[in-house]
């Protein structure tokens, strides 16, 4: 772990850190998946969405959010103007667990330090946690996403303040379509901050 976070503050831009972590040899993970799957969308965009880990579909083509689920949150995005090209979509572990099982607690804790760093070398204006295992690893909250989620957060980082806010996994809301009108309220309350100045 303390060679997790070494490595990654020595990152100075997400090039670097993408290398790092491709020559990372502390998780296990690592030897099970077919690739990194790194992040997707704009490197200075204002918003980032981050999800739990890469399912098969991520897995194969290495980019977060591909699959059902990214197909859900593309929608999502589209529902309040924005296309995912402008935000920047990555997950807290980078390699797929096989069969899709969860993250050890042990497999996030190595892989945080990548992902805090991606999130500083990013600076985005709102962060977005998909899902509880997310926000849990990120934001230090405990609660289920039910209690979670809508909420602003304040998430410091690197110095900075970032304002963040846990919302439904778009896997739920694929199990559990009625749930998708309290996506929509976090959604839009999203849009609204992404619009203040
Ligand atoms: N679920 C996640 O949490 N992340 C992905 O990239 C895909 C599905």
């Amino acid at each position: 772990e303390l060679a997790a976070r070494e490595q990654a503050r020595s990152a100075r831009t997400l090039d670097e850190l993408r290398e790092i972590l491709d020559r990372f040899e502390g998780c296990a993970l690592k030897a099970t998946a077919s690739r990194l799957v790194f992040a997707d969308g704009a490197p200075d965009a204002d918003i980032m969405f981050i999800g739990e880990a890469p399912g098969r579909d991520e897995d194969i083509q290495g980019k977060p959010f591909v699959g059902r689920s990214g197909q859900l949150l593309d929608r999502m995005l589209a529902a309040i103007g924005l296309d995912r090209t402008r935000t920047y979509i990555a997950n807290v572990v980078p390699w797929r667990p096989p069969g899709n099982r969860d993250p050890t607690p042990q497999e996030t804790t190595i892989c945080r330090p990548f992902i805090e760093r991606q999130i500083e070398l990013v600076d985005p204006k709102i962060l977005v946690c998909l899902g509880a295992r997310s926000a849990q690893a990120l934001l230090g909250v405990t609660d289920g996403i039910l209690k979670l989620r809508g909420r602003w957060l304040e998430h410091e980082i690197g110095g900075r303040r970032i304002q963040a806010m846990a919302t439904l996994h778009p896997a739920y809301l694929l199990r559990q379509p009625v749930q998708k009108r309290l996506a929509w309220r976090d959604f839009r309350a999203i849009r609204a901050a992404l619009e203040q100045p």
